[in-house]
This record gives structure tokens, sequence and C-alpha cells, in this order.
């Protein structure tokens, strides 16, 4: 039978204070699950701890192997998500999810060293820390588990991001860490929340600032399972840079929508060229480069811009239809001001400027209204 009738319901127990929440974030890790639990069991026993799975849809079976884990251990957690929404907010799902004061995060493919956790845990219930970041990179830490391929790009990413963030961290990618969680509580609004980099998320979006401490640890090969590292995590990272720097003066959308844009020129003028170079008259080659660069602009804001609302099948599409009638009008609209202007005796280049800037505007607006609305 389930539960109790109320007179048998049994005093509630205390079991201790809960110490630390270890988040793992998880898709498709089904081979992982049960060594991540045995592992933690070895290593944090001195510690009163929970470990709470987020996952975001896995197909492959671990969310039935983190129920049956669930069912027998107390310690075992999971929160369910139906809509993947990507890493960092699973990571940040996770977090605000327990009541333990301090939360570390750890992959599920047993890649980081789980036995750091204990160590990571005091630095912080002991106050010397507020935040603890695990680091391939420096202090004895190694990235054997990554091919030379992915190394390079690795400390490539380390080196710009220490740069363009002004951070100084030795492992800035790093998604091994633990954190005092009312200070995780406190940035949480000011999260991008895109992505995978989550750490660096929390790292820049503090105030006043963290006292943080380095862990080394040996990054290990993947026991089981694929990477989830791809193209778009990619663009993702690429996202996320734009949000926290220029994206704190313009909405992050409109910069991305602007950059599309002017790429967008560049693919104009590259067909207009080619199109011209094949014997085409004037006319023609440059209604060509229209129609090119503005399908060129609606595939990558599709694709970058509009990444979370994306258009596929038909309704891709319909969009296209649309945004070429949002460009079309966006172009009336930037001859108009732009007449209007010079007729208003602006220099030429003023007016030039002014017909684009609205016709730019124009499309941001429209497009976000009618092409990544429509349904
Ligand atoms: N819930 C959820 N949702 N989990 C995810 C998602 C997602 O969309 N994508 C990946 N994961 C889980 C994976 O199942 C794994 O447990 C963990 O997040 C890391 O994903 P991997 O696919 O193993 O990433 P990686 O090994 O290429 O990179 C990781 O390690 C690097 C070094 O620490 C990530 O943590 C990077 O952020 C980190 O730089
Ligand atoms: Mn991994």
């Amino acid at each position: 039978m389930l539960g109790f009738m109320a007179s048998e319901q049994p005093a509630l127990q205390q079991e201790g204070v809960l110490e630390l929440a270890v988040i793992v974030p998880v898709l498709n890790e089904v081979g992982n699950i049960r060594k991540m639990v045995d592992a933690l069991g070895e290593t944090l026993g001195a510690i009163n701890w929970e470990v709470i799975f987020v996952d975001d849809g896995s197909t492959d079976g671990t969310i039935a192997e983190i129920d049956t884990l669930a069912l027998c251990h107390r310690h075992v957690r999971a929160i369910k998500r139906y809509n993947r929404k990507g890493l960092a907010s699973a990571v940040v799902d996770g977090a605000m999810s327990t009541a333990a004061p301090v939360v570390a995060v750890i992959d599920g493919d047993m890649q980081h060293d789980e036995r750091h956790l204990p160590a990571m845990y005091r630095a912080i219930a002991e106050d010397r820390s507020d935040m603890v970041i695990g680091t391939r990179y420096s202090g004895g830490g190694t990235a054997d588990g990554f091919s030379a391929t992915r190394l390079r790009g690795s400390l490539a990413v380390t080196r710009f991001t220490n740069v363009i963030m002004r951070t100084r961290c030795s492992d800035p990618m790093s998604g091994f860490f633990a954190i005092r969680r009312d200070r995780l509580v406190e940035v949480q609004p000011r999260l991008s929340g895109i992505g995978f980099k989550i750490m660096l998320d929390i790292l820049v979006s503090s105030r006043q600032g963290f006292r943080v401490t380095e862990q080394p640890y040996d990054f290990r090969s993947r026991q089981s399972g694929d990477s989830k590292m791809s193209a778009k995590v990619l663009i993702d990272l690429f996202v996320f840079f734009i949000d926290k720097t220029a994206g704190r003066i313009l909405p992050t959308r409109l910069i991305l929508f602007l950059m599309v844009g002017t790429l967008g020129v560049l693919v104009h003028l590259a067909v207009l060229r080619a199109v011209l170079g094949l014997g085409h008259a004037f006319p023609v080659a440059q209604t060509m480069a229209v129609l090119v660069a503005i399908a060129f602009n609606f595939a990558l804001n599709n694709m970058v811009t509009y990444a979370s609302q994306r258009l596929r099948g038909w309704a891709m599409v319909k969009g296209l239809l649309s945004f070429y009638l949002v460009c079309g009008t966006g172009a009336l609209a930037n001859i108009g001001v732009g007449s209007l202007m010079f007729n208003s005796h602006s220099t030429w280049w003023l007016a030039g400027i002014a017909g684009g800037a609205t016709g730019a505007i124009w499309n941001y607006a429209a497009s976000s209204l009618l092409t990544w609305r429509m349904k």
C-alpha cells in the first residue's frame, strides 16, 4: 500500500543536517549514473550529502536508472525537465531546488574527479572560500581526457575568455566547481543561463566578487556515452560572450541581428560580383544579390539570433517568406527616410546612414514580431 493512514504516520525523524548538494546535469548518461552514485557514496562518507540529477529528456533509460537508485537511496534525487533548455539552466534549476548550504556541480560522465569534493566542500564550509573551481590548467591539474584538437580549442578559449571577461581564472570553462548556495542565489537573477558555461556565468555575474580558490584535478576520459559538445554549444558560447559584454548596453538579440546584417552586406557584395562576373546586367545581379543576402540573413538569424525559437520544416519556409516581406518593407522605409533627410538638406552620407539605420531597426522589430513569433 502507498502511504500511511493519518493515525499511523510516523513522526518526522531528524536525519542530521544536510550539508552538501551535488548537482549533476545529465543527458543520455545511462551507463554513468550508477558509477556516479557509487563514487559519491564512497568519497562523501563523512558529509551529509544529496545528489540531484537534472535530466533534460534523455531517451536512453537515464531517467529509469536514476529512479531505480532514488527508490532506495535517500541521497538521490532527480529533476526531470521535458523541454531541453541546456546545461547551464539545468545546473541553476538543480541548485535552486536544494536547501543545502553548499552546492557542487559535476559532470555526469565521470570526467571530473569527484574525490576532490570533500576538500572543495570544506573550503566553503569553513568559510575560506565562496567558490572553489576545479582546474585542469594549473597547479598539477591535467586534461588528458581531451583529444589534442579539443585541448588546443579549450586553451585558446580560456585565454580569450580571460582577456575579454577580465577574469583571472586558470580554467574559466570548467564545469566542475562548488559554491556557497546563498551567493549563487544572490547572482542568479543576473545570470545569462545560456549554453554550457555556467561556472563562468556565475563568476562574472557577481557584483561584489567571490573569494575563489582553485582545485587542480585530472580531467579523465569519458567512460561511457558521447560528449554533447557541438556546433550549437560553440554558438551558445559566442552568444554568451556577447550577452556578458556588449549585451550590457544593447539588447543581445539586437546586437546579434546587426552582426548578421553586416555579414549579409558582405554576402551581398560577393554575390553581386560573382553574378556580374558571369556577364549579367547590373539590375539582374543586384536583384540576385538582394535575394541571396536576405535568405542568408534569415538562415543565420534563425540559427543564432533566434536559436531558442528556431523555425524548422514548413515553418522555416513560411518564415523565409515573411522575412522577405519584412526586409522589403524595411528597404522602402530606408529609401523613404533617406530621401526625406536628403531633401531637407542633410549631407548624402548622413541621409544614407539614417535610412539604413531605420531599415535595420524596422527589420529587427518587425521580424521579431512576424517571422519568429509566427506559429
Ligand atoms: N541536463 C542537461 N541538459 N545536461 C546536459 C546537457 C543538457 O542540455 N548537455 C550536456 N549535459 C550533461 C552531460 O550529460 C554531462 O553530464 C555534462 O552535462 C557535460 O556534458 P559533456 O557532453 O560531457 O561535455 P564535455 O565533456 O564536452 O564538456 C564538459 O566539461 C568541460 C570541462 O569541464 C562541460 O562541463 C564543459 O562545460 C566543460 O568546459
Ligand atoms: Mn564530458
